[in-house]
């Protein structure tokens, strides 16, 4: 028989033990194996993320010479691959459903390797995956990747064909370790529970982009990025919020299942695009986004007084790849580009100390049902 007690979306369920990151909803903190969130964010580059994910520390100047090497030369893909994302561009596709495609089709033309092997296979393959779309998308060819950038550089190149700036690859490692794990969010949870029954890491990412694609999880920076545009152009942060709420609506950018405070990866981000926008002289745009959060925080406290509404980490996530020139289609498929890190990262410590996952279910169906045939029902 089954318990009865019922927890709706899994909350305040214990359900891993980890190491990679923690969060303290109530004071706002993120720690990233071991490091809070401001530091690891503005200073590491992302193969030094992925390092202290994949092995708890950070690597000496050898391992990480190793680890970007081992990435760079993981970075093709094969034309299989590429034939379908293409198509996937044709049907006008969304990006997400790219990044799945381009995720199960990862390991054509590949060998079979160790769960290590395909935890870099994947983090590689996945910014050639959505630029090589994106370019399709575009009508042009994709960009093929260089092996002498760094893991943000080269997406950023690969995107646009054109060498980034020194402050837009700084831009983007801050945003790509920013948004690398967060506890045992909805993707991280399915990447975990597909490897629980000792299936592979990229059946795991696969699933993981699936269940990251949806609105409740990463979609949110889109729909922002319209925001800030909409009250760019009319210049009344105020009467946008104000009509947004009348109407019952949500206002993208706020609020967070776990913080009762300001997202912590918001301020890191904030403080990334504020300094991305005044080096590139675009300052405007930044103002209007500060404007509008200092105006809806307000205004959602005298909405909603019981409950702290606050800016989560798309809000910036927005304002910040919007500066790097990273196209709106391509926003939660560039959260994936990150999360990927985690998603394997997790699954990797899953299998350290294996259980298959296998919550219950309580029945509150029929009962005492008797089979009637076909033609008479
Ligand atoms: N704008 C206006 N009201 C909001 C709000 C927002 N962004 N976020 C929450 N609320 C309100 C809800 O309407 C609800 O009010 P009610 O009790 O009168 O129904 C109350 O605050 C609690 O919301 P709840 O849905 O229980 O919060 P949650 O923890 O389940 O939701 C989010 C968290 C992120 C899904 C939610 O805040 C949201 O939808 N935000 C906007 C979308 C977004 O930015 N997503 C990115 C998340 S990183």
């Amino acid at each position: 028989m089954s318990d009865n007690t019922t927890n709706q979306g899994l909350e305040g369920i214990t359900v891993a033990e980890t190491r990679i990151s923690d969060i303290d909803g109530e004071s706002g903190e993120l720690v990233i194996g071991g490091y809070p969130i401001e530091e690891l964010a503005t200073n590491a580059t992302y193969e030094e993320s992925i390092f202290l994910l994949l092995n708890g520390r950070l690597p000496t100047d050898r391992e990480l010479a190793n680890l970007r090497a081992k990435l760079a030369a993981r970075r093709e893909i094969s034309d299989e691959v590429r034939a379908v994302l293409r198509r996937a561009a044709e049907e006008e596709k969304p990006a997400m459903d790219a990044l799945r495609m381009g995720a199960a089709t990862a390991t054509i033309g590949t060998e079979d390797g160790t769960p290590q092997d395909d935890a870099q296979r994947v983090i590689a393959a996945f910014p050639t995956i959505v630029a090589a779309y994106w370019r399709y998308r575009q009508g042009k060819k994709p960009v093929a990747p260089r092996e002498d950038l760094g893991h943000a550089a080269n997406y950023l190149y690969m995107l646009s064909g054109e060498e980034p700036t020194d402050a837009a690859i700084r831009g983007l490692e801050t945003y790509l370790n920013t948004v690398v794990d967060h506890g045992v969010n909805a993707s991280t949870f399915t990447a975990r529970v597909v490897v629980s029954t000792e299936s592979d890491l990229v059946s795991a990412a696969t699933a993981a982009v699936g269940t990251l694609k949806g609105p409740l999880h990463g979609g949110a920076p889109g729909p922002v990025l319209d925001m800030f545009k909409e009250v760019h152009e009319s210049g009344e942060p105020e009467g946008y919020v104000r009509e947004t709420l009348e109407r019952g609506e949500r206002l993208m950018g706020f609020g967070h299942r776990v913080y009762r405070v300001r997202d912590p990866r918001a301020a890191v981000l904030s403080t990334a695009a504020e300094r991305f926008y005044e080096a590139s002289s675009n300052t405007e745009f930044f103002e209007t986004v500060q404007d509008l959060e200092e105006c809806a925080v307000d205004i959602l406290a005298e909405h909603k007084p019981d409950r702290r509404l606050e800016t989560n980490v798309e809000f910036y996530t927005a304002a910040l790849l919007h500066g790097l020139g990273i196209p709106k289609d391509v926003f939660t498929a560039t959260f994936g580009v990150s999360r990927v890190g985690g998603w394997m990262a997790h699954c990797l410590e899953q299998l350290e100390n294996n259980r298959v996952i296998r919550p219950r279910a309580h029945y509150v169906g029929a009962t005492g049902r008797t089979w009637t045939p076909v033609g008479e029902r």
